[in-house]
């Protein structure tokens, strides 16, 4: 098959659209023909290689995929070849390991993937491939962060940082069906009229404002009541601290993930001072994913596609992300 393959950790230069031997389903597996598979900041991660996760190489990325069945492997069961299907990335194997594809596994920016029957969800016909392979990893992760761990209601101020990515824009479309004031932060002009475009009731640029100033200047000093009810900070690195000013008396600072750096500056003062929650919140559930495919079929949800492109197209796919030059979602249609 063709793959986006690495056989080394690097820049984007390890990547090679190469022929490699297409994989079988062992026991208990499912082989996905993939219509679409949409790119995480987490595909960056893994080809620059992270700390504490040891990546099989070689490696193809890719940990959203949406297809077809393409071939069972011996004891599977309820699946027949052609059905429609959204992978949930994560295998939780009997043994008790966690492996992802894309990242432990074998991923998706491929014309075929393998993974555990048990990953698979059916998709209805009425969504598409490429809306579907949006939702696992990004829109999955923002949904249980705020709902779940956020615990967002009607009326609260919900603050997004990085509001133009994948999570950021999936917290900026779920925090508006929540009903909530939401105030979205990219770095962009462009990008913050696409965030107003999109439904957001405020959008701020941070490449031109220092976003601690703007939520002063908008909600008044912390010592009065000022500040947002929750914050969603995925970004870390020097944002962290500036965050910390942000949050309003007994609010919530929520995290997924530290694009800029895990170990920034702090200040705990902020901390106790506004008595606010830090509530880290780390992937999805199945229901999590379910209610999201519900969502997109009922029409309440539309994934934010930036653009789709072949599979040969998939190091420019990453470049994009990676150089933030897009909007939303990243999709490689193979
Ligand atoms: N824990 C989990 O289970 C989980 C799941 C999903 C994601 N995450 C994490 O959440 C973060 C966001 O993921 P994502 O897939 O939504 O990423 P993404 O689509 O690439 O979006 C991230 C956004 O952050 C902004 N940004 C600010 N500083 C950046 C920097 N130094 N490098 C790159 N982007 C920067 C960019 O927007 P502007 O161009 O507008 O600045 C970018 O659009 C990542 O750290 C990811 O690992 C964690």
């Amino acid at each position: 098959m063709k793959a986006i393959v690495f056989h080394e950790h690097g820049g984007l230069d390890v990547l090679r659209y190469t022929d490699i031997d297409t994989p079988e389903p062992g026991p208990g597996e499912v082989r996905i023909a993939v219509e679409a598979c949409s790119l995480n900041y987490h595909d960056v991660f893994t080809r620059r290689g992270m700390p504490g996760i040891k990546t099989p190489l070689p490696m193809i990325p890719g940990c959203d995929a949406a297809g077809r069945v393409d071939a069972l492997g011996q004891g599977v069961t309820g699946w027949s070849s052609g059905d429609r299907v959204l992978v949930d990335p994560v295998q939780w194997s009997d043994d008790g390991r966690i492996r992802m594809i894309g990242d432990t596994r074998w991923g998706a920016y491929a014309q075929y993937v393998v993974v555990d029957a048990r990953q698979l969800m059916a998709l209805p016909d009425d969504v598409s491939a490429v809306d579907a392979s949006c939702l696992p990893v990004a829109y999955g992760t923002a949904h249980r962060m705020l709902f779940t761990r956020g615990r967002i209601e009607a009326g609260e101020t919900v603050f997004v940082l990085g509001a133009s990515g994948g999570v950021g824009t999936c917290c900026v479309l779920l925090a508006k069906l929540a009903g909530c004031h939401v105030v979205a932060a990219a770095g962009s002009a462009a990008k913050c009229e696409a965030l107003l475009a999109l439904g957001a009731d405020e959008a701020v640029d941070y490449s031109t404002t220092d976003i601690a100033t703007y939520t002063r200047e908008r909600t008044g000093s912390l010592f009065s009541g000022g500040g947002w009810d929750v914050v969603v900070n995925f970004t870390g690195g020097d944002t962290w601290a500036q965050t910390l000013r942000m949050v309003k008396a007994g609010g919530r600072l929520l995290t997924c993930g530290a694009t800029a750096g895990y170990d920034p500056p702090t200040d705990i003062r902020f901390i106790w001072t506004a008595e606010m929650d830090v509530r880290g919140s780390n992937g999805w559930k199945r229901a999590d994913l379910e209610s999201l495919v519900a969502m997109v079929q009922d029409g309440r949800l539309k994934p934010v596609v930036d653009c789709e492109l072949p599979l040969d197209q998939g190091a420019e796919a990453m470049r994009l992300l990676e150089e933030r030059q897009f909007f939303g979602k990243v999709v490689i249609t193979p």
